[in-house]
């Protein structure tokens, strides 16, 4: 028996299994960014000892056993005297009562993924026809399909219309309620995927976005292409593991993880839709069509495909093309004769969500040099104009999405989201997500961590107040008491212990620095090669596109050099560009083509074996770069310089 606390589940687990295994049978709510591997050291949970009568059980350290090397590595000795243990690498073996600390504990991620404005032409994949039809008499008894097809090819030109088969069975009675006036729903001019008795003009369709962290949908209004109502969840494949990378070694490890993980993303699918339906007062089965973006992972484990050899040079995935699948076969519960239209994928890493992006941001039509930074757990790049385009994708890592960062956390209430240090004083003013304050402003700010658009701002901000060099570096001589160390590596307080609920100060350490330079270096090194490919030396229009990319601060991603200059006024964010690419496939089916064209166009850039590749890195590891220029920040850095 295992109880978690301070949640409460509780059940009986079998022996042998891991803690982090046993909370996600149970419901237990444990941080595992690096999906049970013990990389990224986010797993502590404490076992409670003596006897509990409200369970019946003794709980004691002897019911665990530890395995691996992450126990010794991410805890001190005296944690492991009080019983902290690393969640994934300690087994099961009789009754424990486990404590989850605050900053082990997931949270309720605060999905940031709004549609955003966009003028979309509508031509969607399913239209409603209204038909009267010829009553059958002893002298005309034609079959009832024969009948509404006759129809269709007499007032609307439709003609060879076949029909998915489950609505045949229910015709008849449908024709006869609707005293023989029926509304027709056909999909790409070519099948009859439903019928309802009399006049029933309104259709509704679904654009879903399912990101490594967050999953969004979009219902939209067939007729008028309005966004009538958007819901949005935390993937619930998190549990398995935070990056693609861990999703398919999930997946990889059998016992089923493919199952898993197919299940839980359907199921929230599914929850995604009918909670949209309700809210824009309809019902689930009203949703006629579907459309759907994914990275190539997220886009397989969706279909049930294994994503085993995404993982393996040369990444190929099982399926470039766009494809058009039944719902009900995936197991989404909207129409039953409903298609899924799934975008098609590029390259690799690069997948449907790129796709979304690009045929939402067009950068084939344009004159201009574009650089399309989608910043997530995997960042991805495309650059290039209506002459050439160009794709790649770089690990940045997770520390952007807060993994891996020593008091790093995703984005939810409580994690520091923006802050600024004051160059003179060295002190800091920071807001945490849930708070509209500033620390200065209130006496209880609550920090629990910090998240991707705080670290961008902290290496940002300590760069430019000299807390840290340009290469990284802790100044030493720096005098400032929120200037620490830490088993002789230093630190730089950003939160006070009393402004925090975790019971520690929230600190930036060398190590986070070291991550951060590496994320962003693989970014810059990414985008530099591509502009060594397509022969230019500079780019007219940054686009940071992604749900994290409206939330960095524009200034303070171009100070850490997270891609080349370019004037401040021509960087964007534009939100969820690869949410709003399947919006635009599924309200236009112009775009399914083009997004088809254009996936196959876009040259994709291996980085990994680019032989350049490791010196542009290095290159690029510093705030901003080693030796590039910044004209535009020039006056930024100046200042900089002369302290
Ligand atoms: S170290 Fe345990 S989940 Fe990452």
């Amino acid at each position: 028996m295992v109880v978690f606390q301070p949640c409460g589940v509780r059940g009986k687990i079998e022996d042998g299994a891991t803690i982090l295994e046993a909370s996600q049978q149970l419901g237990a709510d444990i941080e595992s960014i690096c999906g049970g591997k013990g990389n990224c050291g986010k797993c502590r949970v404490r076992i409670e000892r003596g006897y509990f009568a409200k369970y019946g059980i003794r709980s004691k350290i002897a019911s665990v056993a530890m395995i691996g090397e992450a126990n010794e590595k991410f805890l001190s000795k005296a944690q492991l005297k009080q019983n902290y243990r690393m969640a994934c690498q300690t087994l099961i073996h009789g009754d424990a009562v486990v404590f989850v600390p605050e900053e082990s504990r997931q949270g309720r991620q605060v999905v940031r993924k709004e549609a955003t404005l966009r003028d979309i032409k509508l031509k969607p994949a399913v239209k409603k026809y209204f038909i009267e039809l010829k009553k059958p008499t002893l002298h005309n008894n034609l079959g009832d399909l024969e009948r509404i097809q006759a129809g269709l090819a007499e007032k609307y030109k439709l003609r060879n219309l076949t029909i998915d088969y489950p609505i045949l069975q229910n015709l008849q009675n449908i024709a006869r309620d609707g005293d023989w006036k029926v509304t027709v729903s056909v999909w790409n001019k070519k099948e009859i995927i439903d019928i309802e008795p009399g006049n029933a003009p309104k259709a509704y369709g679904l654009a879903v976005d399912i990101g490594t962290t967050t999953v969004a949908g979009y219902l939209c209004d067939l007729t008028t292409g309005e966004v009538v109502a958007t819901n949005s969840m935390m993937n619930p494949q998190v549990a398995y593991g935070e990056d693609v990378m861990s999703r398919i070694s999930y997946a990889v490890k059998g016992k089923g993880g493919l199952k898993q993980m197919n299940r839980a993303i359907i199921k929230g699918v599914n929850q995604i839709a009918g909670r949209a339906a309700a809210r824009a007062g309809i019902k689930r089965t009203d949703i006629i069509d579907f459309a759907v973006v994914g990275n190539t992972c997220m886009h397989h484990i969706f279909l049930n495909i294994d994503p085993e050899y995404l993982g393996r040079t040369p990444f190929s995935p099982s399926v470039h093309h766009s494809l058009n699948i039944k719902a009900r076969d995936l197991g989404i519960k909207i129409a039953p004769s409903a298609y899924v239209h799934v975008l098609p994928i590029e390259a690799g890493f690069v997948g449907a969500d790129n796709v979304g992006v690009l045929i939402a941001e067009e950068p084939y039509n344009q004159d201009e040099i574009l650089l399309i930074i989608d910043i997530g757990t995997n960042g991805e790049l495309i650059m290039g104009n209506r002459k050439k385009l160009l794709s790649s994708s770089c690990a940045t890592g997770p520390a952007f999405e807060g993994a891996e960062i020593k008091h790093g956390m995703r984005a939810a209430p409580g994690a520091i989201e923006k802050l600024k240090i004051d160059p003179k004083t060295g002190e800091v003013q920071f807001k945490v997500i849930g708070n509209e304050h500033w620390n200065t402003e209130v006496n209880n700010i609550s920090a629990r961590g910090i998240c991707g658009s705080g670290i961008f701002d902290a290496a940002a901000q300590m760069f430019l107040a000299g807390i840290i060099d340009k290469g990284g570096r802790f100044n030493s001589r720096l005098k400032s008491p929120r200037l620490q160390k830490d088993g002789g590596t230093p630190e730089y307080v950003i939160a006070r212990k009393e402004e925090t609920t975790v019971g520690h100060e929230i600190v930036i350490c060398q190590k986070d620095i070291r991550a951060i330079q590496l994320a962003k270096g693989a970014m810059y090194a990414g985008a530099r090669i591509m502009m060594k490919r397509l022969g230019i030396d500079k780019i007219d229009k940054v686009i940071l596109a992604g749900a994290f990319g409206s939330y960095i601060d524009k200034e303070s991603a171009a100070v850490i050099g997270l891609f080349p200059d370019c004037a401040p006024e021509n960087v964007y964010a534009v939100g969820n560009a690869a949410g709003d690419g399947a919006r635009i496939a599924l309200l236009n089916t112009d775009k399914r083509k083009e997004a088809d064209v254009m996936a196959r166009r876009v040259e994709y850039v291996e980085l990994t074996i680019e032989p350049e590749f490791n010196s542009t890195f290095t290159r690029a590891l510093s705030f901003p770069h080693a030796d590039d220029e910044f004209p535009h920040l020039k006056r930024i850095l100046n200042n900089r310089r002369k302290k």
